[in-house]
């Protein structure tokens, strides 16, 4: 979703992706593993500025700002590969001044730079009106991260392949989420790594959830489904157990789970008041945990 300014100024949002499942089904020869995953977005997350300017540059805020430039050359961000991609492919002369607030934990879990990369291309394609396909987004997108072509949408999706092949599917509707994290940083590839070493054997496809009612598809999520990189993340940052305790505890959360590789926990409630009434009691509790209420995109 982009807002324009009168300025010129165009604002998109790069909401949190949460996983309320992640299943790994194989491993393909250049070691990137075959996943199931039911994507869900969140309403808030980073947001993205873009105005003019005859050159790429790039400038943070927002409270992850300082987590993010810590981690090294801003050439490196993925905000910055995915403007630079857009421009030599397609020749752009223009430049942009791409303004991230980051509000989302970095190496969280809830494909913080992924969505970020996305929200970029997307603004950049109006920004710079280069009208590209959705299969051309995609292709780029993928060049930039494996989940990068999902967080080009904001609604709920099923996903395979190793996160590139998506197609719309139904999550549990009305719910609050509350999102946590113990304020770790996860590397992703350490932990699908630690899998590849600790598991014995891919779990059987399963496909998209089969029926459109949401207490079924809450049902078949807490039934039949799972986190399957929760247990080696857990191994690598043991306050994962914490946080997945904690919620548990607090109010009735209808849901607890991992979020991708971590350490981002998330709590469903039947109410965006029950999750909000989580939050502050939780965030009172433990003042170094990132707690985020917000409800899911459904459509
Ligand atoms: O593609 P992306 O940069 O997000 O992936 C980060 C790392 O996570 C990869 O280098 C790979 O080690 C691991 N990964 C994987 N299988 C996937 C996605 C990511 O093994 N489907």
């Amino acid at each position: 979703m982009t807002n324009n300014s009168t300025d010129g100024t165009l604002v998109r949002c790069a909401p949190a992706k949460v996983n309320l499942f992640l299943h790994i089904v194989g491993r393909r020869a250049d070691g990137y593993h075959e996943l199931e995953s039911l994507f869900a977005f969140t309403r808030g997350g980073d947001s993205i500025a873009v105005s003019a300017s005859e050159t790429v540059e790039f400038s943070l805020d927002g409270p992850f700002a300082g987590t993010l430039s810590s981690q090294g050359n801003s050439d490196n961000n993925l905000v910055v590969k995915a403007a630079r991609l857009l421009k030599e492919r397609y020749e752009v002369e223009q430049g942009a001044n791409l303004s991230l607030t980051k509000n989302l934990p970095v190496a969280a879990g809830i494909g913080g730079g992924s969505a970020d990369a996305a929200a970029t291309l997307l603004a950049l394609d109006e920004f710079w009106q280069l009208d590209l396909s959705s299969a051309e987004l995609h292709e780029i997108a993928l060049l930039l991260g494996a989940d990068v072509p999902a967080c080009l949408h904001a609604y709920p999706l099923f996903v395979s392949g190793i996160g590139d092949k998506v197609e719309p599917a139904e999550v549990p509707k009305s719910y609050g989420i509350l999102l946590v994290n113990p304020g770790v940083p996860v590397s992703t590839p350490q932990v699908f790594g630690h899998y590849h070493e600790t598991s014995n054997g891919y779990r059987p496809t399963l496909g998209k959830p089969k029926n459109d009612n949401s207490s079924e598809i809450l049902d078949w999520l807490k039934e039949e489904t799972v986190n399957d990189l929760e247990a080696p993340a857990l191994e690598l940052c043991p306050q994962i157990a914490e946080v997945l305790q904690t919620l548990r505890n607090v109010g009735s959360p209808a849901m607890v789970r991992m979020s991708g590789s971590g350490a981002t926990c998330f709590a469903l409630y039947d109410t965006d008041d029950q999750a909000r009434s989580a939050q502050i009691e939780l965030a009172l509790e433990n003042p170094g945990w990132w707690c985020f209420a917000d409800s899911l995109q459904t459509a």
